[in-house]
Order: structure tokens, then C-alpha cells, then sequence
């Protein structure tokens, strides 16, 4: 393995912040993790694991060792006539496990299609959309605890999944390298058409029946209209979480913006946070090559030269308006570094 040293960040991650590591490692094979985490020594470190960057904001040059999850493999389990168990290496392309997926009629992740990433980053954000999240097929991952190099099989209890959360985004943050992650999808599925944007997008297109790849086609449309490519314009997906308050809190607030947007959630209501920031006049908006996007604005983007700090201030502005205004405070969904 070749520990490149003074590398650029700036085309490993989607913000496409100019920024540069002290080094930089590529794990290709799971099994070269262990030896490989044994022989950083403590000018490496701090270490960050890294897939494809789809959710951080670099505000700075990162002083240690990235390690970028390059892992590949998907290998069935189980598989019976209701149901099938895969293995997915941590650094596969989450796009293209969905699809691989769909292909074969293997239900499940459909609703997943095109979040951008890898596999492994999937259970610590437990990726959620379009009415399914990640945590209702997630079996269990295998992971490595980066100081002692001992492995560890996670339970999905063990994973503590919530909304964008798990166990790895907080009493076990940045203490493991996930290795691999198993999936049970449905042999004979039956498409979550829930979501309202879903929903419209198949009565529009005449499909009264829709099967697994339908609903594909469908997010994949959908996510292509709201969401900026990152490939063409620099962003990590939501910027912000979607707030949930309390119930009381919610009814004030409905009296005063009867059109305001929520769902309910088992903690309260959550709100639409593209609402509330497209009340406060944010959207599109654009200071230097740091904006909120045109056509959803829990998306932050980075016109080409944006600096992370600049990012991070549009946002503290964003957050400052939205709590004047509706007293709500915004909590980032991106990993700002
Ligand atoms: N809305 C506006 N103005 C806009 C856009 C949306 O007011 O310009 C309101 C609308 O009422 C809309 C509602 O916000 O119905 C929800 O919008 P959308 O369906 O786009 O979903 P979201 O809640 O804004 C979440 C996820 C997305 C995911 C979509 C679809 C979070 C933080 N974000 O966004 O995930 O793709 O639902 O399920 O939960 C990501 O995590 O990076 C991400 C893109």
C-alpha cells in the first residue's frame, strides 16, 4: 500500500474543496486493514475513513492520514424463495449495489436509488429516502475498531439507527472502519410508492402497477430534477437535517404559518427544512461561489472556487435566519471537518 503524502482532496470528495491531506491511503482488500491501521504511527493520525466524500465539508487542510475505502465484492449469503441475504464490501459504489439489485429483482433499496457514496458510509447516516431508510434491510456490518484492530460484528440493534444517525455518528464516532455490510432484500417485493413526489411521478407517467425498477426509474428522476449533480456542481446532498419538535411547539407555529410543511414522527413532528429555509428567502441565493440551490434549498453548493469556511458561513447565516424567524435550530446533516 503507497501512503501518499500532501495530497489534494479536492477531487476525492463532492464539495470539491480545495484542501490537502498530510497523507492519503487507498485500503483495496479488507483483509490488508488490520496491518494497515497497525503500521500508521502517531504522525499519521488523526485518520478519517473515507468513501466518496459525499457528505463532508473540508473547512480546512486535514492534518493526518485520509484512508479512502476502495473495497469490492457483493456475496450472497442466504438466499430462499422469500428472501435473499447479501455481503456488501464497504467500498462499493451504493448506486451501484441498487442497481445490481433491481436488476436481479431483489427488492428493497429501490427507494435508495442515486444517493451518492459507498456502501459502508450507508449505516452511519443510516441513508434514508423517499420513505425507506437504510436501517429496515440492514442485517448487520462487520467493522474493524481503528486503535485496537479488533473486528467486531454489529447487530442492527447494536447500530442504534434513528433519523441520519446511528451508533458511529455518536458514542462510536470515528472509533471504526466498517468492512462490509449485509443486506436482506425481498425476493418477491412490493414497491414503497408512499412518498407523495413518488407517487405523482407514476400517475404522470401511466404506471398504475409499478414494479422495483419503475420505482428506480422514478427516484432516479426525481433525484436528477431537485438534486445538483456533483460530478457538475460541488455539494454533499442536505445540507441540513429536518427538524423534529415537539407537538406543542408545532401548534403555535401551524397557527401562525398554516401552510407550513410537516410529517408526523414518533418523537414529534418533523418539518421540511427546505421549507422553512425557502421562507426565509434563501433560496438560489449566492455569495461568491457559495449558494443554496435553485431548486432545493437543504442543498448547499459550491460554484467551483468556494472556500469550506465560506460554506459553513452561508450556513451559520441560513441557521441565524431560520431560528430568528421560527425559532428553529437547524442541525447540519454534512460532517463538517
Ligand atoms: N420544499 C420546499 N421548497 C423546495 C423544496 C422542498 O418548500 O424548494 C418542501 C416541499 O414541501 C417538499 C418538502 O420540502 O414536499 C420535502 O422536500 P423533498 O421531498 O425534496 O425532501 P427533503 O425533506 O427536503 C429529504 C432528505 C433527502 C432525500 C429526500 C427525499 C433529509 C435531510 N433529506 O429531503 O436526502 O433525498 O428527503 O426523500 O432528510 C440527503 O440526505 O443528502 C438527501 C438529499
Amino acid at each position: 500500500m503507497v501512503i501518499q503524502e500532501q495530497r489534494s482532496l479536492q477531487y476525492d470528495h463532492t464539495f470539491g474543496i480545495h484542501v490537502n491531506t498530510n497523507y492519503f491511503v487507498e485500503l483495496a482488500h479488507e483483509e490488508d486493514a488490520v496491518p494497515l491501521l497497525a503500521s500508521l504511527t502517531k504522525d499519521h493520525r488523526p485518520l478519517m475513513i473515507m468513501g466518496d466524500g459525499s457528505n463532508i465539508l473540508f473547512t480546512g487542510n486535514f492534518p493526518g492520514t485520509v484512508i479512502r475505502v476502495n473495497t469490492k465484492g457483493i456475496i450472497i449469503k442466504e438466499d430462499d424463495a422469500d428472501s435473499i441475504t447479501i455481503r456488501v464490501s464497504a467500498g462499493e459504489v451504493w448506486d451501484d449495489v441498487v442497481a445490481y439489485c433491481v436488476g436481479k429483482g431483489w427488492g428493497g433499496i429501490e427507494n435508495l436509488s442515486l444517493i451518492p457514496g459507498r456502501t459502508g458510509a450507508g449505516p452511519i447516516q443510516n441513508i434514508g429516502a423517499y420513505g425507506v431508510e437504510l436501517k429496515e434491510v440492514f442485517g448487520e456490518l462487520e467493522a474493524v475498531h481503528i486503535e485496537t484492530g479488533e473486528k467486531k460484528v454489529f447487530s442492527r440493534e447494536e447500530c442504534w439507527f434513528g433519523y441520519r444517525n446511528s451508533v458511529f455518528q455518536t458514542t462510536l464516532r470515528g472509533q471504526y472502519l466498517i468492512l462490509n455490510v449485509t443486506l436482506r432484500l425481498s425476493r418477491n417485493p412490493v414497491p414503497n410508492i408512499e412518498y407523495g413526489s413518488i407517487r405523482k411521478e407514476l400517475e404522470r407517467s401511466g404506471i398504475t402497477s409499478p414494479t422495483i425498477k419503475d420505482v428506480r426509474e422514478v427516484v432516479c428522476r426525481i433525484r436528477r430534477n431537485k438534486l445538483p449533480d456533483p460530478g457538475v456542481i460541488g455539494n454533499a446532498g442536505s445540507f441540513f437535517k429536518n427538524p423534529v419538535i415537539r407537538s406543542d411547539q408545532f401548534e403555535g407555529l401551524k397557527i401562525q404559518y398554516p401552510e407550513i410543511v410537516s410529517y408526523p414522527d414518533s418523537n414529534g413532528v418533523k418539518l421540511a427544512a427546505a421549507w422553512l429555509i425557502q421562507q426565509c428567502d434563501w433560496k438560489g441565493k449566492r455569495i461568491g461561489d457559495a449558494g443554496v440551490h435553485q431548486e432545493q434549498p437543504l442543498v448547499l453548493v459550491n460554484y467551483g472556487n468556494a472556500t469550506g469556511q465560506e460554506i459553513q458561513n452561508l450556513a451559520m447565516m441560513i441557521r441565524q435566519s431560520v431560528v430568528s424567524r421560527f425559532g428553529i435550530l437547524l442541525e447540519p446533516e454534512v460532517n463538517i471537518l
